[in-house]
C-alpha cells in the first residue's frame, strides 16, 4: 500500500482524477470499478472537466459500480444509477451500454449478484477500482464483519452507515436498509485499487484502515493485502496517522509519483501501464435511466 497525502481536498481529488485519466489514456478499453458518495462527486466533476478540456475519451471503457440499494430502480433519484448518470456518464462520451451497476430492483437478487460477478469476469476483470471509505470502515457496502473473501451479495447496512447516508434521502427514513455490494474478495481481485478520503471526519477510520490490524470489522483493512493499492488523502483525513511523515517521505522519493508531485501527468500509478485484458462480448443490461 502507498499513502499519498495532499495539502487539501482539491489537490487530493485532482491527483486521483489525473491517475484515472492517465490510466484511461494508456488503455482506452480500461475496465473501471467506480464508487459513489459525496467524496466522489468532485472526482467525477474533474473527470468531466478533463473530458471537455483535454478530450479524455471514455468511448471504449467499461465501468462497474461497487453497489446499489436494494429495491431501488435506476430511475429513482437516490439510486446509484441515477447518481452515476448525472455525475459522470451523461457528461462524458461513455457508451451507456458499457456502464454496469448491480440491479437493486431485480426480482431475483441472488441471480443478479451471480450475474454481476460473471459480467466482471467476462469483461476481463477490473483494471482500476476507485474506492471511498464510509465511517463504518466499509468498502462499497461491506459492513462490519463482512467476510474478507466475500463476493457480490446483499448486506444489511449498519446503523453508522444509515446515519451517514440517510440525510441524502428525503425523507431520511426512505433510505433502504439493505444494499447489493461487490464483496471484499471481488474488490481485492481488481488489478489496482485507488482509495480517496478527505476531511477530518474520516481521519480516525482512515488511520484504523491503514495502520490498524486487518479485521472484518473494518473491511477497508483488507486493502493491506492488495499488491497495488494507493490511498490518497488530504491533510485533514491524514491527521490521525502515526506515520504520516514516512508516507510523505516515500511520496517525495518514489520516482513513480514524480509526475504527480510536479503536477505533470506523465506516469501511471506504478510506472507500468495497465495491459488490456482479452475481452469477451458483454451483453449490456437494460438501463432504467439512460
Ligand atoms: C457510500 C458508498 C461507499 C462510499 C461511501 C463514502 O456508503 N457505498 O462506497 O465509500 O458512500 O461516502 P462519502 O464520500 O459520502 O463519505
Amino acid at each position: 500500500m502507498e499513502v499519498v497525502i495532499r495539502p487539501n481536498a482539491e489537490a487530493a481529488t485532482d491527483l486521483v482524477a489525473r491517475v484515472i485519466a492517465r490510466e484511461l489514456r494508456d488503455n482506452p478499453r480500461l475496465v473501471m470499478g467506480l464508487a459513489t458518495g459525496r467524496t466522489m462527486e468532485s472526482v467525477y466533476a474533474r473527470l468531466v472537466q478533463i473530458h471537455r478540456e483535454e478530450g479524455l475519451d471514455f468511448s471504449a471503457c467499461h465501468t462497474f459500480n461497487l453497489d446499489e440499494y436494494v429495491g431501488m430502480p435506476g430511475s429513482h433519484r437516490n439510486s446509484y444509477r441515477h447518481y452515476m448518470n448525472h455525475n459522470l456518464f451523461l457528461n462524458v462520451n461513455v457508451d451507456l451500454r458499457n456502464t454496469h451497476l448491480p440491479d437493486g430492483a431485480a426480482a431475483d437478487i441472488e441471480a443478479e449478484c451471480e450475474h454481476y460477478e460473471k459480467l466482471i469476469t467476462q469483461c476481463g476483470g477490473i483494471d482500476l477500482q476507485l474506492l471511498g471509505i464510509g465511517l463504518a470502515g466499509h468498502l462499497g457496502f461491506n459492513e462490519p464483519v463482512s467476510s474478507l473473501r466475500s463476493r457480490t451479495r446483499i448486506k444489511v447496512l449498519s446503523p453508522v452507515t444509515c446515519a451517514q447516508n440517510a440525510p441524502l434521502f428525503e425523507p431520511p427514513d426512505e433510505m433502504p436498509r439493505r444494499a447489493v455490494t461487490m464483496g471484499v474478495g471481488t474488490i481485492l481481485d481488481a488489478r489496482r485499487c485507488l482509495l480517496l478520503a478527505t476531511g477530518e471526519d474520516k481521519a480516525e477510520i482512515v488511520a484504523r484502515a491503514i495502520e490498524g490490524p486487518i479485521t472484518s470489522m473494518i473491511s477497508a483493512t483488507a486493502l493491506q493485502f492488495h499488491p497495488h493499492c494507493a490511498v490518497v488523502l488530504d491533510e485533514a483525513a491524514a491527521s490521525r496517522l502515526q506515520e504520516a511523515d514516512y508516507y510523505r517521505w516515500i511520496f517525495e522519493n518514489e520516482p513513480q509519483w514524480q509526475a504527480y508531485r510536479d503536477g505533470i501527468n506523465g506516469s501511471t500509478l506504478d510506472g507500468h501501464p495497465v495491459k488490456a485484458a482479452p475481452r469477451k462480448k458483454v451483453i449490456a443490461p437494460v438501463l432504467d435511466d439512460a
